[in-house]
């Protein structure tokens, strides 16, 4: 039997490497690997690359330039880097940070056992960089890693077909492909024994899941998987606005467990750039879908993406993207500035924005996006909202509240709500983690909520306490 070694996971970028990583905490198990956060304690580090902006890519090459340290003082520790800029590199990446063991592309964490342990036993240096041409359903993780959590990721596609001109995903995740909806549906169940109340579903385009293998809608699939006993919450992420289907639409009206939120990135207000960015939809496409859901669920939450100075995004272009924010009205924005990827065809585009207009407009879409973000969420207050409890929140962790207990959690809308439940009406203080409660909004602040759990009197029910919304 292997002595316990330890792992540390430094994870970069969107969710889907957030799920890959705990993919491969759990098939690093059975070698003895159990994750620490220390990464000074690792016997091995696994860094888990992001490409989709340059700002990712240097954050991956700091953090083994201060491995690179690490190592001299501990030879044996063994340097792993995975994700998209492994993929995008492939053995090119050996040269540029030498102390490097092990490169795996997106499609080899599944070889990742076998190669950790050659690497173990025999201390060379690997490269797989290979792709698959299917999806290994053994490979997605049944429980170990994460286990406890309420909230988990759910796969249920790879890659992507849609070749926005900016982006390098196409490349470096491959192909669209779907997961099998009883395999999907299998694996939920799976995760609400072992207690998880939450899913979100995991794709770069869910709206085209399953076109090409036929298997069905994804409107169908959120069916069956609202069928599933003793799952609370269904989220997904992302959508492309062009694939929004009449049908998910109204699944926001006719499922229960479809959280009252939807991700869907525009990336520009203006058609002459959409069009450059090859995103297939116009202006007015978009703003007609948006109205659409919300005629379907009047309390939908609304997040998107944008670009700023995309390669000839010009004036106009840009007030464009700003009068659309204004007509939206997001609940909130993820802005970035374009940042040329050497595997886009928009890296080859003519009439780039400076840096310094780009950060002024970044500037500028964050203010105004910040006057919206806080006056829906001070809107929300005198409301009650339904939580789903992440655990304490992290001012109690570090034991900085004073009578009442802090927790924290995500409303169905997805804000975070940081609430107290005071101690007198909860004695001995039960785990609401994992619970859905009610809580009244007291207060508003840019990133979250905050208010009072509402306790019913025990009295009600033979003594029992209700905490259930
Ligand atoms: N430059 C800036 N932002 C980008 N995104 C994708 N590629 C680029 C790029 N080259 C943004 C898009 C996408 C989000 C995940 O990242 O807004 O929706
Ligand atoms: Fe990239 Fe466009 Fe695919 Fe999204 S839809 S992953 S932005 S190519």
């Amino acid at each position: 039997m292997d002595r316990n070694k330890y792992l540390y996971i430094n994870t970069i970028g969107c969710q889907m490497n957030v799920y890959d990583s705990d993919r491969i905490a759990t098939l690093l198990h059975p070698l003895g690997y159990r994750r620490t956060d220390t990464p000074g304690r690792a016997d091995l580090v696994v860094v888990n690359t992001c490409a989709i902006r340059e700002k990712a890519e240097q954050k991956a090459f700091s953090f083994l330039g201060r491995l690179a340290e690490l190592k001299r003082k501990r030879p044996e520790m063994i340097i792993a880097v995975g994700g998209c800029v492994a993929q995008q590199e492939g053995r090119h990446i050996l040269t540029r940070a030498p102390c490097l063991d092990l490169v795996f592309g997106t499609g080899a964490i599944g070889r990742l056992p076998r190669m950790v342990a050659r690497v173990e036993s025999r201390r060379c240096r690997i490269v797989d960089v290979e792709t698959g041409a299917e999806i290994d359903e053994f490979e997605y993780p049944q429980g170990g890693a994460g286990e406890g959590a309420v909230s988990r990721f759910v796969t249920i596609m790879q890659g992507c077909d849609n070749f926005c001109t900016y982006c390098v995903v196409p490349y470096v995740r491959g192909r669209e492909m779907s997961r099998r909806p009883e395999e999907i549906v299998q694996e939920i169940e799976g995760l609400v024994r072992s207690g998880v109340r939450e899913v979100t579903l995991l794709g770069q385009n869910v709206n085209s899941y399953g076109k090409k293998e036929g298997w069905c809608a994804f409107s169908e699939l959120l069916a069956r998987i609202n069928a599933v006993p003793g799952l609370a919450r269904i989220r997904f992420t992302t959508s492309h606005p062009k694939d929004l289907s009449e049908d998910l639409m109204t699944a926001f009206r006719d499922l229960d467990k479809l959280c009252n939120h939807i991700h869907l990135p525009v990336q520009s207000g203006s058609d002459a750039v959409l069009d450059r960015m090859n995103r297939r939809y116009t202006r007015a496409a978009y703003l007609s879908k948006v109205e659409r859901l919300r005629r379907c669920r009047p309390d939908i939450a609304i997040t998107s993406d944008i670009i700023v100075g995309f390669p000839g995004e010009g004036r106009a272009d840009f007030e464009a993207t700003l009068d659309l924010i204004r007509t939206v009205e997001y609940d909130s924005l993820f802005a970035f500035k374009y940042s040329d990827r050497p595997n886009a065809p928009a890296a080859r585009f003519s009439d780039a924005v400076s840096e310094a207009e780009k950060s002024d407009r970044l500037r500028k879409v964050l203010d105004l996006q910040e006057s919206y973000t806080l006056r829906k969420h001070r809107a929300l207050i005198g409301t009650t909202a339904c939580v789903l409890v992440d655990g304490p929140s992290k001012r109690q962790e570090q034991g900085e509240t004073g009578a009442g207990i802090q927790w924290s959690g995500r409303a169905a809308d997805n804000k975070i709500v940081n609430f107290t439940a005071l101690k007198e009406d909860l004695s001995p203080p039960p785990d609401l983690t994992g619970r859905q409660v009610r809580v009244d909004i007291e207060d508003a602040f840019l990133h979250s909520l905050g208010g009072k759990m509402i306790v019913r009197e025990p009295s009600r029910v033979k003594g029992e306490k209700i905490y259930a919304a």
